[in-house]
């Protein structure tokens, strides 16, 4: 079947002033998401992750660039097709706590949504719609008149995500939305997460540190460095097959839990300088050229751009990896 365009990223950009001039948080990203699908955004902390999501869902302004959802620019939505795309796109945060207000109750943080966006005709059809979603996260509808505070933090997120799916959206923003619970809890909320996507036909931009779970969960990935898309691909593709330097290293620093394949894979191991900004960085060249061991003299004069390869699989490299050399053994890491 033909793969449908939520989102369609045309050179967004978005920079922070700070006191040493623009940090370019965003920095020219070009990506699509398709509908359906889940799309992990991976990379180190204050790559720019959290700022290309937002950017995207137009909860921040773009400095360049553009945004199209279901082809129309996010950025100059008006009237009842803002409303609408508000709707359509909803957001679940890491800290379940501080995004829920501690002076509502469950039931009214939920209705909040179906009173703005006018989904129910009654108060008996909003009560019913909360208790509905309250049973669709797994909390029972008795719980609507606690309080947040009431709750632990698995049963917050749950919340949470409530909250997200009871304007009937299309699309959810996940910034880290497992990164603040116990790990015993994690598997139960993507769990959720997965089985609610299936259930409603609901698109995800799954951002995380978390790359075994990005792994498990995303369709494809995308990965981030220094505000720049480096690499995109399916899971698998970026698991096995990295065609970024950048990507390989940030992988192979995911622990196995196999103690012989994990001792075998240490030893193949790239180790990453500790500080980002280990070497002379030219403006025109990649970001990445004073970390990477496969740098050459066009790496720090020429900025790569974001190539496919043909089947998809994009990257933004001079001298991208080769697939040849991949060990059968390495290519059946199971996590
Ligand atoms: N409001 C802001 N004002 C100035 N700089 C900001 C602001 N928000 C983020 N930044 C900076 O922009 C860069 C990208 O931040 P961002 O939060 O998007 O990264 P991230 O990849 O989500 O990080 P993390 O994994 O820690 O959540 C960082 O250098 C950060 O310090
Ligand atoms: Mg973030």
């Amino acid at each position: 079947m033909e793969k449908q365009t939520l989102f369609h990223i045309e050179n967004l950009s978005r920079y922070y002033k700070t006191n040493r001039g623009n940090l370019r948080a965003v920095d020219n990203v070009s990506f699509d998401i398709y509908e359906g699908e889940t799309l992990g955004l991976v990379g180190e902390s204050g790559c720019g992750k959290t700022t290309c999501g937002r950017t995207l869902i137009g909860l921040y302004t773009q400095t360049y660039g553009t945004v199209y959802y279901r082809g129309k620019n996010v950025h100059t939505l008006k009237g009842n097709e803002k409303k609408s795309f508000n709707k359509d796109i909803q957001m679940v945060f890491q800290d379940a706590y501080s995004s829920l207000d501690p002076r509502m109750t469950v039931g009214d943080i939920i209705a909040e949504g179906i009173e703005i966006h006018h989904l129910a005709g009654s108060k008996k059809e909003r009560d019913e719609q909360v208790c509905h979603y309250l049973e669709l996260v797994g909390l029972g509808a008795e719980h609507r008149s606690r309080y947040a505070h009431e709750f632990s933090g698995g049963q917050r997120q749950r919340i949470g995500i409530a909250r997200a799916l009871a304007v009937q959206p299309s699309f959810i923003l996940l910034d880290e939305p497992i990164s603040a619970l116990d790990v015993s809890i994690q598997a139960q909320i993507v769990n959720l997460l997965m089985e609610l996507q299936k259930k409603l036909g609901l698109t995800y931009m799954f951002v995380a540190h978390d790359l075994s779970m990005v792994r498990i969960v995303s369709d494809r990935v995308a990965v981030m460095y220094l505000g720049n898309l480096v690499e995109l691909a399916s899971s698998d593709e970026i698991y096995y097959n990295p065609l970024h330097p950048y990507t390989k290293a940030l992988y192979s620093s995911v622990p196995i839990p196999d103690p012989e394949l994990e001792s075998q894979r240490l030893s193949e191991k790239i180790v990453l300088p500790d500080l980002i900004d280990s070497g002379p960085r030219t403006e025109e060249g990649c970001k990445f050229a004073n970390r990477c061991g496969y740098c050459t003299k066009k790496c720090t004069e020429s900025s790569p751009a974001l190539r496919d390869d043909g089947s998809g699989h994009f990257a933004a490299c001079h001298n991208p990896l080769s697939n040849e050399g991949v060990s059968v053994r390495d290519r059946q890491i199971v996590f």
